[in-house]
């Protein structure tokens, strides 16, 4: 009888502590005073490729393909891999130092960490907690957002509404992958199209000038799209095992001719809504990224947004599709060669599996 009263004051003790170290956490990461919705922009960019160049001709010995199939077809002419035992998070992590270092933002100082990516280093736990560990990010919350190639976009979403409520201060958002290992070497139709890469980004809170604005997200998805993109091995539905490898379902399985409407559909789309919400005409984008996929499909995209291709970030023929890590680090390189300046207007889309889609408007 008084074992059982000790144990139950014990546990409403347990319970009290608990709810009181709950209210001190998210007061730590400090509540917005009335409702003010707080404006968050990018303070630093930073990416990370593989060293490994693979060019078209590579896979002109592999596959019954040619330089000049895979160029027209796709602008692509060569790709970064991985050598084998490196992973996703060891490009994520140098990406991340970079942008760190670029926003002059310490590790410590981060309170979140999102990580676009659906090829983490494991299957558990995320990369989002593996970064979080190398950069030595202690007080963030780190986890993952698995949404195909606009990893990031989303990525961004989230952070950014985390963020507005003032619930988090400073963020770094990655988009990451690594689909050399998932692809099908002896697939033409998938394994010239892709490379591994990781571009971040660094979020304040600002003032709307000095580190720019991100003005405008959106997100969308259709599952009933799903199987137009799949690795469909691996996970619950189909467990690894041998007979799941010899049928080679641990690779990327894809309907190009679809995807590709989809694609121009999906990103067109995306980008007129997020315009249309702020007014915003296409002659007034300074900078689109597009989702590096196909250099036709940004063609087709860019035409129908009315955006010039003098205006548009291009990189897919040196990287090759990177997923979701193809639009930080166009934007990456674009801010660090020059081309993107502080005040300047970039529109960013991607489509990818799912179906996943989404834009973002930002003043840099
Ligand atoms: N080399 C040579 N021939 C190839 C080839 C390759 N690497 N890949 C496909 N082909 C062949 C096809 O087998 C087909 O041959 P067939 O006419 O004898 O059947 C022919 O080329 C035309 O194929 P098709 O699929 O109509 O070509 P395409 O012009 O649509 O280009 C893609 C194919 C995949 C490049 C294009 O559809 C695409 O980019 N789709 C979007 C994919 C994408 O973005 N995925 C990522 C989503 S995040």
């Amino acid at each position: 009888m008084g074992q059982r009263r000790i144990r139950t004051v014990f546990s409403i003790l347990l319970e009290k502590s608990v709810r009181i170290g709950y209210k001190f956490r998210i007061r730590a990461g400090g509540h917005p005073k009335g409702d003010q919705v707080k404006k968050i922009g990018i303070k630093g960019t930073g990416s990370c490729v593989p060293e490994r160049v693979v060019p078209n001709s590579y896979f002109e010995k592999i596959v019954d393909t040619s330089d000049e199939w895979i160029v027209t077809r796709t602008g692509i002419r060569a790709r970064r891999m991985i050598e084998p035992g490196q992973a996703l998070s060891d490009l994520a992590t140098s990406a991340s130092e970079r942008a760190l270092e670029m926003a002059e933002v310490s590790p410590e100082e981060l309170d979140l960490i999102v990580i676009g990516t659906s090829t983490a280093d494991m299957l558990s736990p995320s990369a989002g907690c593996i970064v979080q560990h190398r950069l030595g990010a202690k007080k963030a919350v780190a986890f993952d957002v698995n949404a195909g190639c606009p990893g990031f976009i989303y990525g961004l979403a989230v952070a950014q509404k985390f963020m507005q409520d003032g619930s988090c201060r400073k963020a770094l958002v990655v988009g990451g992958e690594i689909v050399s290992n998932r692809l099908d070497f002896k697939d033409r139709t998938t394994c010239v199209l892709f490379g591994d890469g990781a571009g971040a980004t660094i979020l304040v809170q600002s003032n709307g000038a000095e580190n720019g604005e991100i003005l405008a997200m959106d997100i969308e998805s259709d599952g009933d799209l799903w199987n137009l993109i799949n690795v469909p091995g691996g996970g619950s539905r189909i467990p690894p095992s041998h007979e799941m490898l010899e049928r080679g379902l641990q690779y990327v399985k894809m309907q190009g001719n679809e995807v590709f409407k989809q694609a121009v559909r999906t990103l067109v789309d995306s980008a007129q809504k997020i315009m249309t919400q702020q007014g915003i005409t296409s002659e007034e984008i300074d900078w689109f990224i597009p989702h590096q996929a196909n250099i036709r499909i940004m063609q087709v995209v860019a035409e129908r947004l009315g955006i010039p291709m003098e205006k548009v970030i291009i990189n897919v023929h040196k990287y090759g599709n990177t997923s979701a890590a193809s639009i930080p680090v166009a934007m990456d390189e674009a801010v660090r060669n020059g081309q993107i300046h502080r005040g300047d207007l970039i529109l960013a889309s991607s489509f990818g599996a799912g179906l996943t889609w989404g834009a973002a408007l930002i003043r840099y």
